[in-house]
């Protein structure tokens, strides 16, 4: 193990586990006013207008009416709304805000507001959107030459559903005004530069008009990328105008219906094969965008660069929609549009494999990429792809290939098996060229005159442990004890702009950064003075520029690869079905620590799992999320997966600190398609097409076939 991979206890492990943390719900009340959103019933309607009870002193409503600056969220495009405009777009939209000491009081006059509208028919099905927000189509060979050629063609429709974030803590924000006009926000908080970007476009503002503190922050997960956003400006706005500070602290059935969730996909796949081989995939993707735009470009740009999966495919043409609906945006969570995609072509090569009487994993093993090759945006993998070593890890660990022959042949009786594999990877930081063009990560240490050292980075530690590993970087290179590196919650007032914490890149991009920082400190270090380093991101000589017009260069300057396999067990009689195992073999590169990144593997692994058997989230006629709570919307615990095993395979990376590269993401990705391909061999080999794939689809599916 290298040196820096050894664990140590993380930074903020004393103060969450005695509870002395302090999250936004936690700052004391006292002159602190309550902000409770007023969300729209309809999922498409004309507004006309809100008619208010009189409200009593100290008591305020504001809406749009009341944004000093653009009523637009600054996060894609421009589409987002603080307060809704002219028109609804999905149910839990927010009209305006009530707000006021007394949280009850707040509460009833809430309900005691009228709304008038004109309803209009929603757009509910993906499938019949009349728009599309983002529209992208790549690919290379020929396509057309490869299907008139083929031996045989496949063709097939894959679906997967929402899936909630389900972080601990609820999304929630507190904005006040500070002696000098300043607007000051801090809560829940994924991305810092993020909602001071968008608090400064609402507020009408510059840099020097807002600051954004990070709180402790109760997991994250994606759903607190663009979320805190809507939220920081809708409580800005109510601080503006009351002059008081406000908070916003959202309930968790308002949480899980009407903040961001996965995107439901449905796939439409096409596959020439001649001689054996794939020789070409035609694959038309559609995610359900919801109301508003959000993060849906770069969450489709993510799904379809991974839709021919790690396979070396000579002809490919990828096509993509975000579609509008009105239900409740869809955004970012872990795996950013990888999922979906990789479900559908994992599930797809297992499909062909079966009509063609292979092996499904030596069949998948003759299409794997290798170093070199082509990316399917016709960029190069630079470093070793590792999937066949870790295959065969994979195997020792769970006799997969004995199993899989085993379970293969005609099984009886109630409880019958299956096991099942993926292969997938996960791109490494920011897709495209958003790392270079947009972000341009600075980040800097501060070293005091006792000669502590301070990190100033914008990177929020949201439970993925990047306070602790950021820290150890820091500490190894100029020879400190870890505690006398001090990296607080990141505040806009007081660090530069190291881009926001998502897509996994902290580490490898941030991380490099401060790790070059340190031995530039170290180079220069006088004892007992300050002193400060900075650091600027550059782009590795290596990479092919990417270009988002044609979809050509290096998306992504080095992958994250896994192999997964799963065990399970179905009850024939009830539809339950028992993981017996899950084994993850996961390439991060060099773990910069490894209790820490043990952690984000199995919990990862554990959502991916979940995301693939039991988190079944549906809105009903009416457009409306029907799961608000953990009694009807169930994840998966310890409990449900006690066999968790996850491993590493180290490939290291050049360009990230001792090798390391992006971790946070990839042990979700893989799940539903090994779960689902445990499930069909359980069943008898018949072929399924959707995720999750619950005890109800179990049994509709033992009825259908009758076994
Ligand atoms: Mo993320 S799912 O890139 O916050």
């Amino acid at each position: 193990m290298e040196e820096i991979s050894r664990s140590v206890v993380k930074k903020d492990h004393a103060a969450k586990v005695s509870g002395r943390s302090i999250y936004v719900a936690d700052y004391p009340s006292d002159g602190v006013l309550t902000g409770r959103l007023l969300h729209a019933k309809t999922a498409r309607a004309k507004m006309i207008g809100v008619e208010l009870p009189e409200l009593p002193d100290g008591y305020y409503y504001v809406d749009a009416r009341d944004i000093p600056g653009d009523n637009n969220v600054n996060i894609v495009l421009d589409d987002m709304p603080v307060f809704c405009r002219d028109t609804v777009e999905y149910i839990g939209e927010a009209i305006g805000m009530l707000i006021g000491p007394d949280e009850k009081k707040v509460e009833e006059l809430l309900g005691e507001i009228k709304v008038y509208l004109e309803e209009m028919e929603p757009v509910l099905d993906m499938r019949k959107a009349e728009k599309n927000f983002f529209e992208y189509n790549f690919g290379h060979g020929d396509v057309g030459q490869a299907f008139a050629e083929a031996d045989r063609v496949f063709d097939e429709e894959f679906e997967t559903g929402y899936q909630e974030q389900a972080y601990l803590e609820p999304q929630g924000m507190m904005a006040e005004i500070e002696p000098d006009g300043r607007v000051f926000v801090h809560g829940s908080i994924q991305c810092v530069y993020y909602v001071h970007n968008a608090l400064k476009r609402v507020l009408g503002c510059g840099d020097e008009g807002v600051h954004v503190l990070q709180d402790v922050t109760g997991g994250g997960f994606g759903g607190k990328e663009a979320w805190p956003s809507i939220l920081a400006c809708q409580v800005a706005v109510a601080a503006k105008v009351t002059g008081k500070p406000v908070r916003c602290v959202f309930g968790r059935r308002e949480d899980m219906e009407y903040t961001s969730k996965r995107h439901p996909s449905y796939c439409h796949y096409r596959a020439a094969v001649k001689d054996g081989k794939v020789t070409a995939i035609d694959a038309d993707v559609i995610y359900n965008a919801g109301a508003y735009s959000t993060l849906s470009a770069v969450v489709l740009q993510r799904g379809l660069i991974a839709a021919p999966g790690i396979y070396n495919i000579p002809n490919i043409r990828i096509h993509g929609t975000a579609a509008k609906t009105n239900t409740t945006p869809s955004g970012a969570y872990r795996g950013f549009g990888g999922p979906q995609t990789f479900f559908a072509v994992e599930t797809l090569m297992n499909h062909i494999a079966r009509e063609l009487g292979v092996d499904a994993l030596a069949f998948k093993e003759m299409h794997i990429a290798k170093q070199g090759d082509l990316t399917s945006t016709a960029g190069r993998y630079h470093f070793p792809v590792p999937v066949k070593e870790m295959i065969e890890e994979v195997d020792a660990a769970c006799d997969y290939r004995k199993k899989r022959a085993e379970y293969a042949s005609p099984q009886t009786g109630r409880y019958r098996r299956g096991i099942g594999m993926s292969m997938y990877f996960h791109g490494a930081g920011f897709t495209g060229s958003g790392e270079r063009d947009l972000i341009k990560a600075v980040a800097k240490l501060r070293k005091y005159s006792d000669d502590t050292v301070e990190i100033l980075a914008a990177n929020g530690d949201i439970g993925q442990g990047v306070r602790t590993t950021f820290s150890k970087i820091v500490a190894h290179e100029l020879g400190l004890p870890l505690e006398r590196v001090i990296f607080e919650h990141p505040d806009t007032g007081r660090v530069p702009d190291s881009g926001p914490t998502v897509a996994s890149r902290s580490l490898m991009v941030v991380g490099e950064l401060l790790r070059r920082a340190a031995i530039h400190l170290k180079e220069i270090w006088a004892d007992g003075k300050e002193q400060e380093v900075e650091e600027r991101f550059k782009e590795p000589d290596f990479v092919l520029p990417f270009s988002i017009e044609t979809f050509e260069g290096d998306a992504y300057p080095t992958f994250a690869w896994a192999v997964n396999a799963i065990e399970l067990e179905v009850d024939t009689y009830t539809g339950v079905a028992k993981v017996l195992g899950a084994w993850g073999d996961f390439d991060i590169g060099t773990p910069a620590d490894y209790n820490v990144a043990l952690g984000q593997m199995e919990g990862g692994f554990l959502q991916g799992i979940g995301y693939a058997s039991i988190e079944k989230m549906d809105y009903n006629q009416y457009g409306r999320i029907r799961n608000n709570s953990f009694s009807d919307y169930l994840i998966p615990t310890t409990m449900d997966v006690p066999k968790l095993v996850c491993m590493f395979h180290v490939e290291k990376y050049p360009d990230g600190p001792y090798g390391a590269k992006g971790a946070g993401e990839v042990p979700l990705v893989g799940a539903p398609a090994a779960y689902v391909d445990a499930m069909e061999q359980a069943l008898g080999g018949i072929p399924l097409n959707h995720a999750p794939f619950t005890a109800e689809d179990t049994l509709a599916a033992i009825r259908k076939e009758a076994i």
